[in-house]
Parts: C-alpha cells; sequence; structure tokens
C-alpha cells in the first residue's frame, strides 16, 4: 500500500509538472535492501541512479561536490528532479545539492529511516557538515512534494536505526503531546512504532514549520534536546566513536528536562517521569563538570546563539515547550 502510493502521488506529480528525468539519490544499504523500489517508474521517466557510501561522513562538502559534478557531466538541467531515497543523510544531502545546482532544481524525500519519516524529511532543511560543525552549511529549500511515510520500509532497519528515530519521536511526545508521552511509558518494552504516531510527528513538525518557516521563533521548539545532543554527537564523531543522531538527541532530552527541572520550570515528578523513561531505553552518559567543558565549544558554536549566551528549548510541564531561553552559565550534575 505504502510504495504504491508513493509511486502513484510521483507518476502523477511528474505528469503535472511535465518532469521527464529523475534522479535517484540513495545510499548502499538503501539500496541493498530496497534496490527495486522505483521500478515502476522507469515506465513514465528516464530514471538514473546514484549510489553513495552510507553514514554520516558521507554528508559533506566533498559528497556535495562529486554528486553537483556527477550532475553536471551527466548534462541535467535544470528540469532534472532529485529524489531523495534514504535517511536523513541522503535527504540532508540531496535537499542541499537540489537547492544549489544550477541555483535549485526540483525534488522530493523518500525517506527510509523512522527518524527521516517524523523529522529530517520534513521542513525544509538542507545541509552538510564541517568537521568542526555538524550541519555547518545549508540552505532551506523545500521538496516539490511531501511524500507520505511508507513504514513498510522500516523493517530492514537495524535495530540502532530505529532507536535513534525513537528518540526523535520521544523529543515530539515531551513537547507535544502528555497522552502520547502517557501510552509510551505505558510499555516497559520497546513500543510498537505505529503508524498514527508517525502521522503525529508528521503533523506537529508540518504545523510548526508552516507557522514559521524560516526558523525565527515557534521552530526552535523542535530544537529541544538539540543543544546538548548536537554537542554529544559532534563530540563522539570528534573521538571517532559516533553515535546516532537521534540517540544523541535522546541524551539530550535527559540532559535539558534536568536543566528544565533544575532552573524550576518543570515540575520535579515530570522530570522523575522521563528521567525514568529515557533511561529504560537509551544509555545516558555521565557529563561531570570536565566533560561539560569539553561540550561547550560544539554548543557555543550553535548557530542560535547570541553575545556569548545559550540558547535553550526547555519544557515546563510533559507535553509544552519554552523556546528560546538564554542561559549564560549550566550546570547539569544530577
Ligand atoms: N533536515 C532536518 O530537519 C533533519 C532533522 C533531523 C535529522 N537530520 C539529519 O539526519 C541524519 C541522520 O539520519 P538517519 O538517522 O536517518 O541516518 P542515516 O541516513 O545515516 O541512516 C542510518 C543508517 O541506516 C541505513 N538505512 C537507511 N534506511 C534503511 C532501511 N530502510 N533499511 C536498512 N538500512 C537503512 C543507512 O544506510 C545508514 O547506514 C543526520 O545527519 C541529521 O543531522 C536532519
Ligand atoms: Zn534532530
Amino acid at each position: 500500500m505504502g510504495k504504491s502510493k508513493t509511486i502513484q502521488q510521483l507518476i502523477e506529480h511528474f505528469r503535472r509538472e511535465n518532469i521527464r528525468k529523475v534522479v535517484i539519490l540513495t545510499d548502499k544499504n538503501v539500496d541493498r535492501c530496497h534496490g527495486a523500489y522505483f521500478d515502476g517508474l522507469s515506465e513514465h521517466v528516464a530514471v538514473d541512479k546514484l549510489v553513495l557510501a552510507p553514514g554520516e561522513k558521507t554528508k559533506s562538502i566533498r559528497t556535495a561536490t562529486q554528486v553537483w559534478d556527477y550532475l553536471a557531466e551527466k548534462q541535467y538541467d535544470k528540469d532534472v528532479f532529485l529524489l531523495n531515497f534514504g535517511g536523513g543523510m541522503v535527504c540532508d544531502l540531496g535537499g542541499f545539492v537540489a537547492s544549489t545546482y544550477k541555483r535549485g532544481i526540483r525534488y522530493a524525500n523518500c525517506p527510509t529511516t523512522l527518524l527521516a519519516m517524523i523529522d529530517a524529511a520534513i521542513g525544509g532543511k538542507t545541509g552538510v557538515n564541517l568537521s568542526s560543525m555538524k550541519n555547518g552549511v545549508g540552505t532551506i529549500y523545500f521538496p516539490d512534494i511531501q511524500l507520505p511515510a511508507d513504514v513498510t520500509l522500516l523493517k530492514t532497519l537495524p535495530q540502532e536505526g530505529l532507536l535513534s528515530g525513537f528518540g526523535e519521536f520521544v523529543k515530539y511526545a515531551l513537547i507535544g503531546s502528555a497522552k502520547l508521552f502517557g501510552e509510551l511509558c505505558e510499555s516497559d518494552t520497546f513500543p510498537e512504532i505505529k503508524q498514527e504516531y508517525i502521522d503525529f510527528c508528521i503533523n506537529f513538525k508540518q504545523d510548526v514549520v508552516r507557522k514559521d518557516s524560516k526558523d525565527e521563533n515557534l521552530r526552535h521548539i523542535l530544537n529541544f534536546g538539540h543543544t546538548f545532543g548536537h554537542a554529544l554527537e559532534s563530540y563522539a564523531a570528534k573521538m571517532d566513536r559516533p553515535i546516532a543522531h537521534g540517540i544523541a538527541v535522546a541524551q539530550g532530552l535527559y540532559y535539558e528536562s534536568l536543566l528544565s527541572a533544575k532552573l524550576g520550570h518543570l515540575p520535579q515528578e515530570d522530570w522523575h517521569l522521563i528521567a525514568d523513561f529515557l533511561t529504560k531505553h537509551f544509555e545516558i552518559p555521565e557529563i561531570t563538570p570536565e566533560f561539560l567543558e569539553k561540550l561547550l565549544p560544539y554548543m557555543q558554536n550553535d548557530k542560535k546563539n547570541h553575545d556569548g549566551t545559550l540558547n535553550f528549548t526547555l519544557i515546563d510541564r510533559i507535553g509544552h515547550a519554552i523556546p528560546d531561553c538564554q542561559l549564560s552559565k549550566l550546570t547539569v550534575d544530577r
């Protein structure tokens, strides 16, 4: 059902927009598991495929250059359509290439990870990493068409990938739905990711993005867990012990909930519920004062900081976020 709906939407879109040339951008793992997914398209448009090495290291300006060169060597013009088929890495990189090649070509994301379905594939943020900064270069450039999430693609996703998406998913519950968080807490094991959960996250993000497409205010609520999360992710990558984005976010959710409680925004009983839940499903590293010193430079690098203060999204209850809290001093001892 999911696949045929995706293909059908694409074919209708291509017909309507008179699109004849499509380049599928994907990575090796996705191609191995779902290489035939778009076979039905070739009866309608000319389909080409570019397969990248998997992993966050591929999300670089170097790879972007390789994709630009590939498109140029094959003499693709402004009318080519880029179809990003993969997780957040492929969606971010492909969106960035689409926004810049010949000053912008049309594209869509067909997400294959939980994280990409509920986050990376929505909202138009594209980009690549710099060696010292996650997502250091990027654009806001919206896909031509928003494709439906096909949950059947997740069947081949390794458990770590699912857990990473789950971290981002818990974020949506903490900033947007106490009811959803309550449901998640009912299960002692890893909860089943239902289609309705995915739909809730997609609708929530789309609604926020619609109200603040340029990421000026409301959209900052989506950054809950991400100031610490990005720092932990960047630090781990620097140490050559990379951790998945959503897992770093889950760790960030823990510390930013703790911060919310320490600053008196979040009631203690809510903090305890969150801490119990997150420690049940994720490994939460201890952040000693020495470790915090190492993370601070990464947090200070954050694009949302101004004048030496750190910008955080905090929560004042489960299901409700307060964006743009400026903090000049940090303590996260438990
Ligand atoms: N643009 C945004 O708004 C936004 C939001 C959140 C995250 N992101 C970015 O997303 C990236 C992380 O995305 P991710 O967690 O999807 O990682 P990913 O794209 O690197 O995918 C994780 C792994 O799963 C494999 N994989 C993907 N789909 C598969 C499938 N269906 N079956 C089997 N294997 C599969 C990939 O090859 C890869 O090895 C980060 O770069 C992050 O910065 C962007
Ligand atoms: Zn994220």
